[in-house]
């Protein structure tokens, strides 16, 4: 346990990379690499595409696996005439535990608004499962000098149908849109700050003791060098990972970092 009290979580967020034949196999993988390490001290999470899910289930069960299995995304709705949505009820049907909403990914390159992440955060919840909610500013807000006020009104959106025992069970990612995918993250200073006016948000929205339950991710370029000095912040609770979550060597040293900061 952290001074926090909050257990550590590490996702991996696979994106569009692997069939379910390569899950397979990478899934065994993480199993005999994580199994020889101190996972027991951090929570795991991996988010394959949805087309891999049942695969990933598998392998987990069967092999046991020491980490929850994710997706990355669902419908607002449970059911119904929505061409091509995949439902948190589907998700939650294949033990899915952990669902990515409203991913900068998401957000600019298929439409989804505030309104729509919030109604998502209502489904995962509904469902019986922990969302992940992304927030972040993109560079020129950054450069502007608006990052506070924009993750702000992110999360005042986020958190505005939601119950304050449910912020309390939620993770939320900060995931800075000018990191992810540079190869350059943000320094753990910048994190810590930024997670510091997220925790700040959600006390004056939903209570000190929701504030002081919600998981704080941070995401964006994170490798094994950077995990440790990040999850060591008092407010990142641990990490959001793209590109180095797809080899499983690399997100078990990740793992690895993360976990060391635990006592
Ligand atoms: P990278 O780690 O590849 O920068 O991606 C971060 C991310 O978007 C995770 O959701």
């Amino acid at each position: 346990m952290t001074a926090s009290g909050r257990r550590p979580l590490v996702s991996g967020n696979w994106k569009m990379h692997k069939d379910h034949l390569e899950t397979i196999h990478t899934c065994s993988e993480l199993g005999l690499r994580l199994g020889r390490g101190a996972v027991g001290a951090v929570d795991v999470s991996i988010h394959p595409p949805f087309t891999d899910l049942r695969s990933a289930q598998s392998v987990i069960e069967a092999e046991g696996v020491p980490v929850s299995l994710g997706a990355q995304n669902c419908a607002t709705a449970d059911s119904g005439a929505f061409t091509g949505e995949v439902s948190a009820v589907m998700l939650a049907r294949l033990r899915v535990e952990y669902v990515i909403v409203g991913h900068s990914e998401r957000r600019t390159m298929f439409g989804e608004d505030d309104e729509v992440v919030a109604a998502k955060l209502q489904a995962v919840f509904r469902n019986g499962m922990v969302p992940i909610c992304c927030v972040g500013e993109h560079a020129d807000e950054r450069d502007a000098g608006r990052t506070t006020e924009r993750l702000q009104a992110q999360i005042t959106q986020a958190l505005g149908r939601l119950a304050p025992g449910e912020v309390a069970r939620m993770v939320i990612a900060y995931e800075p849109v000018w990191a992810i995918g540079s190869g350059q993250p943000a320094t753990p200073e910048d994190a810590q700050e930024a997670a510091a006016t997220i925790r700040g948000r959600v006390t004056e929205l939903a209570g000190a003791a929701a504030a002081s339950g919600v998981r704080i991710l941070y995401g964006g370029s994170v490798g094994p060098d950077s995990a440790s000095p990040l999850v060591s912040m008092p407010d990142v609770d641990g990490l959001l990972v793209g590109g180095a979550s797809l080899d499983p060597g690399t997100f078990t040293e990740i793992v690895g970092g993360a976990a060391a900061t635990v006592r």
